[in-house]
């Protein structure tokens, strides 16, 4: 299977076909969302909060999205996988901005990268892309900025910020970004920019107008010890809840010594070549 990529993104919107994107943040969640078809993975900064239990994406560094995006990017091998630039990684110099994405690219195997923010960002968008690296746009609610935008909230309710929105937009399909993420953004607005833009919008809280959807892992797998419902959020298993039950169910077999059992045992007078799997 040959990996998507931005030019048949843009095809697909122009067939009506929608993207399916979901972050990863590890080797096995990599695999499984690749062989579950995912079209694009994003190996979110919102691992500071799924998976390191930060209460901000704030606190995540450049070498955390190396890491896990390397991760990534061997679990999934045929999927094309955008890695977020962390907080503070694309707002000084341009030298700066482009050593930050080489290492993305160069060391965490990204295909591309993505960057909170509209029109103020339109240079350092602009110059990654000359230098070749597809970038994909957040723009809407944008965690990086929590304290500035003083909560998490929905963006685009009034016609000042929707104007924004559509203005941010537009700067970002200028500077070459080939896609935009609109998050917790009301549909009408974003529905408006869908149509507005020839490159794919993928919306998280952003309605049935974008031209593809992103959601957390996580999320979709309620894969967490303490899942609030989020209103924009469809959860599709338990895995909190699977996991817990999984492990709850080896303590007791350890302490009442029903595990290990005859079968997991080895002996002298078994064959010794038995396979030990990936040991
Ligand atoms: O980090 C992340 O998971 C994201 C998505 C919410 C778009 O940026
Ligand atoms: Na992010």
């Amino acid at each position: 299977k040959q990996a998507l990529n931005i030019v048949k993104m843009k095809k697909m919107k122009q067939d009506g076909i929608p993207l399916a994107m979901i972050t990863a943040y590890d080797y096995p969640s990599a695999q499984l969302a690749e062989e579950a078809g995912a079209d694009l993975l994003l190996v979110g900064d919102s691992l500071g909060n799924v998976v390191f239990g930060y209460d901000s994406t704030i606190p995540v560094t450049l070498d955390d999205m190396v890491y896990h995006s390397r991760s990534v990017a061997r679990g999934a091998q045929h999927t094309f996988i955008v890695t977020d630039m962390p907080f503070m990684t694309y707002h000084g110099s341009i030298d700066e901005t482009l050593r930050n994405v080489r290492r993305l690219m160069q060391e965490g195997h990204a295909h591309a990268v993505k960057m909170e923010g509209g029109a103020e960002i339109a240079g350092a968008v602009q110059a990654i892309v000359h230098a070749g690296v597809p970038v994909l746009g957040h723009i809407g609610l944008t965690p990086q900025s929590v304290n500035q935008i003083g909560g998490y909230r929905v963006q685009g309710k009034d016609a000042a910020d929707a104007k924004r929105l559509m203005d941010d937009a537009k700067a970002l399909e200028r500077a070459g970004a080939f896609g935009v993420v609109l998050e917790l953004v009301t549909e009408e607005v974003a529905t408006a920019i869908s149509r507005e833009l020839s490159i794919p919008t993928i919306g998280i809280g952003a309605g049935r107008g974008c031209d593809g959807q992103v959601l957390v892992y996580h999320d979709v797998l309620k894969y967490t010890a303490d899942y609030r419902d989020k209103r924009f959020v469809k959860t599709y298993a338990d895995l909190g809840a699977q996991v817990r039950r999984g492990i709850t169910e080896y303590v007791a077999d350890v302490k009442n010594r029903s595990f290990p059992a005859e079968e997991h045992v080895f002996r002298a007078d078994q064959g010794v070549q038995e396979s030990l799997g990936t040991l």
